[in-house]
């Protein structure tokens, strides 16, 4: 049976969640499974384009783009979100949203320090100038996970083993559907 599920990434702005998911989408793609990618950026310029970043706004951002996920799954897709999604308590609800097995969180853990000497977007120096309110990390908090089924220190390690042990908890949780066939072929054939 194909086993839709949905991979969480949060972390902070420029921990790498995008980069890992959009690495690991292309893997999966090329294995022949079935997946959709969903990032918080392209969200926040259409379906979300009406929210801000204030605590009720980013609740609301998360929900939907939880049921996103919920619909993309239901016909059959592995789901790939990246939203900073800082808050515990959002992260929670999303998880008793889903089927037990079916929610994996993936803490993409990227120390702030190291986020802001990126600042790839010159969001942070914005933040720090107060040019940008409510900025995760500088003056909005962000609540890492307790207890995520998959925890990625992106500062140690290869990515290509980060992609590989992500891929593993995929496969261990997924009949891939070419498996699927071979076992249908085998017990035909007995
Ligand atoms: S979330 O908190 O609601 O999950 P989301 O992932 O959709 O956030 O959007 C985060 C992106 O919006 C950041 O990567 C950054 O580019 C941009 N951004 C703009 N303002 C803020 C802010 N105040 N806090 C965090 N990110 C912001």
């Amino acid at each position: 049976m194909m086993q839709p599920m949905c991979l969480w990434f949060t972390g902070l702005s420029g921990a790498g969640k995008t980069t890992l998911s959009t690495m690991l989408h292309q893997r999966l793609q090329q294995q022949g499974y079935r997946t959709a990618l969903i990032d918080g950026d392209d969200l926040r310029q259409g379906l979300c384009s009406d929210l801000g970043f204030s605590a009720e706004d980013r609740r609301e951002n998360i929900r939907r783009a939880g049921e996103v996920a919920s619909l993309m799954m239901e016909a059959g897709l592995i789901v790939l979100v990246g939203l900073i999604s800082p808050f515990r308590a959002d992260r929670d609800k999303l998880r008793q949203r889903f089927a037990p097995g079916q929610f994996i969180e993936v803490f993409v853990d990227t120390p702030l320090s190291e986020c802001e000497r990126r600042d790839t977007k010159g969001l942070y120096a914005r933040a720090r100038k107060g040019e940008l309110t409510q900025f995760t990390g500088i003056s909005s908090p962000y609540e890492p996970p307790l207890a995520a089924e998959v925890h990625i220190r992106t500062l140690e390690g290869e990515m290509e083993n980060q992609i590989e042990t992500l891929l593993a908890v995929i496969q261990t949780r997924h009949i891939h559907p070419h498996l699927v066939n071979a076992t249908r072929k085998s017990s035909a054939a007995a």
